[in-house]
């Protein structure tokens, strides 16, 4: 089936019943409400140890905002990965996970003296200016160990909202500027540990990124000689790697897109006589995207028009608002009929108060209320950026594997969400 392919690695169909880390889908909705995200365990450790074994001398730093959550930054910490955080919020849950300072990498285009001095008490190895008056800010802060990111100028082939490689992004700076951030950390008494790219999210093939890693190399060789000889210890290509959300997309596998950044990084470092670096990944959307699950209850299903029948679920834009932000595609199943062929073509929305589309024209036998529907894929930036528009509650996660399911974030209740009202 080839719904299989988009699911996490424990899925499995039987007698027409989609079940996740040995446990039903239908069941997971009835025990803990929809909408809900289940993330298969075996999945997010394997994605996790294919980074560690395609970069072994690597610090491999889950892009916690691709899903910020405790049990999660746990499981990965226990896999032997750090964190990347850019916010407040993200480096405290990071800090409550017990991510070592060692392994922590700290982002933001622009910090708050807090966020600065939490990362300095934190002890994080790696904060990544991403302004010039960063520079003294950090080490007033009490920041020791830096990197500069620096954009490329490299334009990644990804939706414009996610793209951030390219003159003009509004993160890191413009080549001559990240050479002055550089000159000045020395007399701000900070360590330039080395440099920092990223070019942009959700990349279905390696071409940009190998290219900014070239690109990096002759920057890097630059830098050498403008500011006397120093030379990029470290060096943090960071996240990007695409994943599959519907069967004609084709992101390359960890293994491949890894192996494919190093070997470019290896050559282009000797080509410049410079030393190997430390190098330093932070994938968020390919750790977490294919394990997890979102589970909806269907509800009204309304023939609109000759050409299009809605199949309204439980939830909307407000848990998942990829498609409406960046025309992001996804897939539907239903989970208790998941071998029966589609007869029809259905468009699944859900109850936002707009022309939200969460899946345009998937095949799907006949659907009734009550059937519980998975999308596959909806692990990454899903929960990440829900909202309470019209004022719904957020959706809760589980985590499953070897029959059993442990809740790894509850659902918002409905009175949490009214009571930031003044009454
Ligand atoms: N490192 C840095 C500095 C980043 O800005 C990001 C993502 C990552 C790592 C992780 O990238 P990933 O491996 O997940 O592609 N909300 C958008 C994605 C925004 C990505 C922001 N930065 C979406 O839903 O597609």
């Amino acid at each position: 089936m080839p719904v299989l392919d988009l699911l996490p690695d424990s899925a499995a169909v039987e007698d027409g019943a989609l079940a996740i880390g040995g446990v039903r889908a239908s069941e997971l909705a009835d025990e803990f409400g929809t909408p809900l995200v289940a993330y298969c365990e075996a999945t997010l450790r394997a994605q996790a140890r294919a980074y560690r074994a395609a970069a072994p001398e690597a610090l491999v730093a889950y892009g916690s905002k691709a899903f910020p959550n405790l049990a999660l930054l746990r499981l990965f910490a226990e896999e032997g990965l750090g964190a990347d955080v850019s916010t407040l919020g993200e480096l405290e849950l990071a800090r409550r996970a017990g991510v070592p300072g060692e392994r922590l990498v700290v982002h933001g285009n622009n910090k708050s003296d807090e966020e600065l001095r939490t990362a300095a008490e934190a002890g994080a190895d790696l904060v990544v200016l991403d302004a010039l008056d960063e520079v003294e800010r950090a080490a007033a802060a009490g920041v020791r160990r830096v990197l500069v990111r620096v954009t490329s100028g490299i334009e990644a082939d990804t939706h414009e909202a996610i793209r951030t490689g390219h003159h003009g992004s509004k993160f890191g700076l413009p080549p001559e500027e990240a050479v002055e951030a550089l000159r000045r950390t020395a007399a701000a008494g900070l360590d330039p540990a080395g440099l920092h790219v990223h070019i942009g999210s959700q990349l279905l093939e390696t071409q940009a990124a190998r290219m900014a890693v070239e690109w990096l190399g002759a920057f890097a060789a630059a830098c050498r000689t403008e500011l006397g000889g120093w030379e990029p210890a470290v060096v943090d290509l960071g996240g990007g790697l695409g994943v599959r959300h519907v069967e004609d997309e084709e992101p390359p596998s960890v293994e491949e897109f890894v192996s494919e950044l190093l070997q470019r990084l290896e050559r282009a470092w000797d080509l410049h006589g410079l030393p190997q670096p430390l190098v330093v990944l932070e994938p968020g959307r390919s750790l977490v995207g294919r394990a997890g699950v979102a589970l909806y209850r269907v509800g009204a299903v309304k023939r609109a028009s000759e050409a299009t029948t809605y199949v309204a679920v439980d939830g909307g834009m407000s848990d998942n608002p990829r498609p409406q932000l960046y025309g992001a595609r996804y897939t539907a199943v239903l989970a208790d009929r998941a071998d029966e062929p589609g007869e029809h073509a259905y468009t699944v929305t859900g109850k936002n108060c707009e022309e939200e589309v969460l899946v345009r024209r998937v095949l799907l036998p006949e659907p009734r209320r009550g059937d519980v529907l998975a999308i596959p894929a909806a692990g990454a930036y899903t929960l990440a950026m829900s909202s309470n528009y019209n004022l719904l509650p957020r959706p809760a996660a589980v985590l499953v594997g070897d029959g059993e399911a442990r809740l790894i974030r509850r659902r918002e209740t409905l009175d949490e969400v009214l009571s930031l009202e003044s009454p």
